[in-house]
């Protein structure tokens, strides 16, 4: 973190009664720390479109595993993209559905297109991919190498 600056901000009683209700919610003590959690989501979520970012992240399926060939297509996906799967974890939720949670690294295009393919696959009912990097990639964007 670099120096610690004080700025201030105008809004409209409205709009700050209703963002103090909704940090409140979320269990937040101060606006601050509110703020900047704003702007880091804005600035990850910014980072992270850009094509050849390195970005981490996990993507969420749920399917039946009755479906038809759904369990060997989706092992063969993973090992087809090995190089972007960090690792899996598998809960049997009830006595059809699956859920499966990949820990997925990579350029933010390829896993986002990985992500479509495994999401898109007949059979898994809902996914979502997320992505994000770590909080010093994000302040400093261009001062960190990949070692990849
Ligand atoms: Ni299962």
């Amino acid at each position: 973190m670099g120096v610690l600056n004080r700025i201030g901000i105008a809004l409209d009683s409205d709009l700050l009664k209703r963002f103090d209700r909704s940090i409140q919610q979320r269990g937040y003590t101060n606006r601050s720390e509110a703020f900047r959690d704003l702007i880091r989501d804005r600035l990850v979520t910014e980072q992270t479109a850009a094509p050849e970012a390195t970005v981490v992240g996990t993507v969420t399926l749920i399917y039946d595993h009755h479906a038809h060939g759904i369990t060997e297509k989706l092992t063969e996906a993973q090992h087809e993209h090995h190089d972007l799967v960090v690792s899996t974890s598998h809960a049997h939720l009830d006595h059809d559905s699956c859920l499966e949670v990949l820990i997925v690294h990579g350029k933010s295009a390829q896993v986002a297109q990985f992500a479509d393919l495994l999401i898109g696959l007949k059979g898994v009912q809902h996914g979502r991919l997320v992505m994000t990097v770590p909080a010093h990639e994000i302040e400093h964007p261009h001062e960190h190498g990949h070692k990849h």
